[in-house]
């Protein structure tokens, strides 16, 4: 009954891990997976290791946190031998890529075609440094060349995972459509946001900056999925600010095909999965839908 399906690929339900959170080892993923999510996205990686700000990077806000980690990550190399030990069976493998240029993307495709199921384009990230992250989903043009270099390279369906921080998130996402992307993950991080430390008169975070994520966003997110969902004929996974089933039909009507969980982990643990999966069957039930295709895009139309 929880079954999905995006782009072709099949998940036993519609949930799945966000990227950047218990996603750089095999063993944390595979923990997720155990409690109940279809699927995971890795943190983001890179060609090359990337060591990212100093602490702190994370504060926590009324409505959530945020966060400037910097995309650190041990680079290509190492982070092949972690998805290499996910259990794929029956579960959904999603590498989350990150880089510079065209050339960084597709070599970083080509290099995880093999191991994963699908691919995650972080084009998105408000608090990468120089010439990575938002940077690239604020630019209709580079956005454009790397989602078309990634398409060529990819044996697997490309996911682009798009920023809220634009002034009209429905030209990127068309644009990405047009380049080839075969499916959109929308929100990345609000931002940038900071918080200031009164005792000591600075910002907390080391960056100074970061993406907001958690309960505060969520809004924000759903209606992003809602106005994406009437540009694009792609499919869409929602995330930002998910914490119960209630939050997940609110996305599925407006227009996701599956979500994602991230900040909610750290408030709740790995057992937001099995509890959501659980509340939004007896919800399926209750209200008489018998798969989650036929809810895909309900609060569109009629007045
Ligand atoms: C600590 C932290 C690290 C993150 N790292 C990444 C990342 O590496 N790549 C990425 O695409 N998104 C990253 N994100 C963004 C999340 O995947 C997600 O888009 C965002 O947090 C909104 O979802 P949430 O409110 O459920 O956390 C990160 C978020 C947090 C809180």
């Amino acid at each position: 009954m929880l079954e999905t399906n995006v782009c072709g690929v099949h998940f036993k339900n519609p949930l799945m891990l966000a990227a950047g959170i218990m996603g750089s080892t095999a063993s944390s993923m595979n923990w997720i997976l155990k409690s109940g999510a279809a699927g995971v996205v890795s943190k983001s990686f890179s060609l090359k290791p990337h060591s990212g700000y100093h602490n702190p990077t994370t504060v926590s806000v009324d409505g959530g946190i945020i966060n400037a980690i910097g995309l650190s990550n041990p680079g290509v190399d190492n982070f092949k031998e972690e998805l290499m030990k996910i259990n794929r069976e029956n579960n959904v493998v999603i590498a989350s890529i990150y880089g510079a240029t065209p050339d960084e993307f597709e070599t970083l495709v080509c290099e995880i075609n093999d191991i994963v199921d699908m691919i995650e384009l972080n084009i998105s990230c408000p608090h990468a440094m120089e010439g990575y992250g938002a940077s690239i989903g604020q630019d209709c043009n580079l956005s454009h060349k790397i989602v078309s270099a990634s398409k060529d390279a990819a044996e697997v369906p490309v996911i682009a995972k798009l920023t809220p921080n634009v002034t009209d998130i429905t030209e990127i996402a068309k644009t990405c459509e047009d380049a080839g992307a075969d499916a959109l993950s929308l929100i990345n991080t609000l931002g940038p946001g900071m918080k200031i430390n009164i005792d000591v008169a600075k910002p907390v975070l080391s960056n100074k900056f970061g993406g907001m994520s958690g309960k505060a966003i969520k809004p924000i997110a759903v209606s992003n999925v809602y106005s994406v969902f009437e540009a694009v004929d792609i499919p869409l996974i929602g995330v930002g600010g998910i914490y119960n089933f209630e939050d997940v039909v609110e996305f599925i009507f407006a227009g996701a095909s599956a979500v994602q969980i991230g900040t909610a982990i750290m408030d709740k643990g790995v057992d937001v999965f099995s509890t959501i999966n659980d509340d939004l069957e007896v919800f399926m039930k209750t209200k008489g839908y018998g798969s989650i295709d036929e809810m895909i895009g309900l609060a569109h139309g009629g007045d």
